[in-house]
């Protein structure tokens, strides 16, 4: 039986969730993944001071064809915290990473299956899907690039000793996804001890899944996407984060956040005024599709 230790609600690893939030979030990500076999290697985060975490949207998306092992190497190569991603199931049963709830827009499926009622991702097997090229639509160097599995990610995020933020996509499409994800996760080992942030963290714009989620492994960071009525936020206490896109925060809503122990991601923030924007704020993660850019600023403010 799986058990992890208890901590009080609120409390990181005995520290308080909202006392020194960057202090916690470095240290918490910088906690070895629970994973046998892993190389000795630091992780990126294992190297990070007290700053906002970069969190690689899709992967480092602006380079690499979106949710891709490529997107995700490269992510890691350029040091990401968290590598986010998007996770679905196929119509047999098999979690894979993909965006959009059909597969038309960044796979040959229409070419390769050509008149089918539906390219859905829930209406296509594994069988069919793994065969999809998922590269060319960015450029021709990543053909033959394939939509990964989330098992395949965990392996790899694991080896590499970096970190996970899955977002569950339109789970009400898929029922039972959270117990499936929270099975493989603790099967690979793969699991988090802090309540706020910590190596693999789920976030969703579907918040009873991820009550659900809690419910299930309330050490889980669980996240909700958007950005909720403040007189909202006394009811979802339960949630870790709350990560609004960043055309929908301000600096009021950010402390109001912080004074009621969420932490805070924000997405997505491709250039330099816009990262400069909401770190002023005080968030506590730029998800972006360019790692390296938000690297660069945060070296620059110092
Ligand atoms: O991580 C937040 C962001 O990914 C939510 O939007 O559409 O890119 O999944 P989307
Ligand atoms: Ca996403």
């Amino acid at each position: 039986m799986f058990t992890r230790p208890s901590l009080p609600r609120g409390t990181i690893g005995g520290m308080r969730a909202n006392s020194s939030r960057r202090a916690v979030l470095a240290a918490v990500a910088a906690a070895p993944v629970m994973a046998a076999g892993v190389s000795a290697a630091p992780a990126p985060a294992e190297a990070a001071s007290e700053r906002p975490l970069v969190i690689a949207h899709r992967g480092a998306s602006h380079y690499a064809p979106e949710n891709t092992m490529a997107a995700f190497d490269l992510a890691m190569d350029l040091r990401s915290d968290l590598v986010e991603t998007d996770v679905q199931r196929t119509k047999d049963g098999v979690l894979v990473l993909v965006h959009d709830t059909d597969l038309k827009r960044t796979t040959n499926i229409e070419q390769r299956y050509p008149g089918r009622r539906s390219y859905a991702v829930k209406d296509t097997t594994w069988a069919e899907i793994k065969t999809l090229d998922a590269g060319s639509w960015k450029a021709a160097k990543y053909r033959g690039e394939r939509i990964p599995t989330l098992s395949s990610l965990v392996r790899r995020v694991k080896e590499r000793r970096s970190g996970l933020l899955l977002e569950l996509k339109s789970p009400s499409l898929y029922p039972g996804i959270e117990q499936q994800i929270d099975r493989i996760f603790r099967a690979s080992g793969f699991v988090s001890y802090g309540r706020a942030t910590g190596k693999v963290q789920v976030q969703s714009f579907d918040f009873t899944s991820m009550k659900r989620y809690h419910a299930i492994d309330p050490w889980m960071p669980v996240g909700l996407l958007g950005r909720p009525y403040r007189w909202e936020l006394d009811d979802l206490t339960w949630a870790d984060q709350v990560n609004p896109n960043y055309l929908a925060s301000d600096a009021t809503y950010v402390r109001d956040l912080h004074a009621q122990g969420f932490v805070s991601y924000t997405w997505t923030v491709n250039d330099e005024i816009g990262m400069n924007m909401v770190l002023d704020r005080g968030h506590d993660g730029i998800i972006t599709n360019r790692p390296d850019l938000a690297h660069s600023v945060l070296l620059t403010r110092g």
